[in-house]
């Protein structure tokens, strides 16, 4: 199995039903501070369920959802059915997505399941679909010395703030047996010190590279947010 069979098919990375709608929820806030006018086109790109994407269409001209899983883009076009302003796309449309359009695209919690030459490859076309001075927010980056022991803290300490704590310890527990866990151990996930990503990020072509407040619930992870050089 691999990262992609794994994100494809069914799994239980969110513990319970209000794990999973508190975390879009406050994705989706944390997105809807950097849409930058009520006109602006957007990319979440590796947007997973998006399950409060509704919002963030409410807040901007036109949606694109980018989502390499099948599985997860029919789930999103049933939930959405048919709002006008929301795209729900592979990562093959992103590719044939018109030359500087986009004026903001987001990618929280997607680069450490890509490898270095796949999130280059991406930058590349995140820049090019960009309108100069458009905006990158490539956010929950996860650098060498964060452990899955403080991704457990950080998630039980959101589980006591949002009233789930129980599941999140039943939760673990399944972890430790689950098919994350062993995929985590074989292929490791991507993760980058604070100053590589920042090199990599401004050399794809962005300017004024500077990290901002992390998306979600972990703060031992960070976010950067770039401007397409005009
Ligand atoms: C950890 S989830 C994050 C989902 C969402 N962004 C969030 O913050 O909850 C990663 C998602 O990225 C998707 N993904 C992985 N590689 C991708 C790629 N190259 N292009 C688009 N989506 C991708 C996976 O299918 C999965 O749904």
């Amino acid at each position: 199995m691999s990262w992609r069979d794994f994100w494809n098919g069914e799994h239980a990375i969110y513990v319970s039903p209000r794990h999973k709608a508190l975390h879009y929820r406050g994705i989706a806030t944390d997105l809807i501070s950097h849409i930058p006018s009520r006109d602006a086109v957007v990319l979440d790109h590796g947007c997973g369920e998006a399950l409060d994407a509704g919002r963030v269409a409410a807040a901007c001209g036109r949606l694109y959802l980018c989502e390499a899983a099948p599985s997860v883009r029919e789930k999103l076009r049933a939930m959405l059915g048919a709002k006008a302003n929301v795209a729900v796309v592979s990562p093959e449309e992103v590719e044939a997505l018109p030359e500087a359009t986009l004026d903001l695209v987001v990618a929280n919690s997607l680069i450490q399941y890509l490898s270095r030459d796949e999130l280059a490859a991406l930058l590349v076309t995140w820049r090019e679909k960009l309108r100069p001075g458009g905006k990158l927010v490539v956010a929950d980056i996860i650098p060498p010395d964060v452990s899955p022991l403080t991704d457990a803290s950080q998630l039980l300490a959101f589980a006591w703030r949002g009233g789930f704590l129980t599941a999140a310890l039943a939760g673990l527990v399944r972890t430790a047996f689950s098919d994350y866990r062993k995929l985590r151990a074989r292929y490791g996930l991507s993760t980058y010190r604070l100053e590589e990503i920042t090199g990599l990020i401004a050399a794809a072509g962005f300017e004024s590279v500077t990290p901002a407040k992390n998306f979600g619930h972990n703060p031992h992870r960070f976010t950067l947010v770039g401007r397409k050089a005009g």
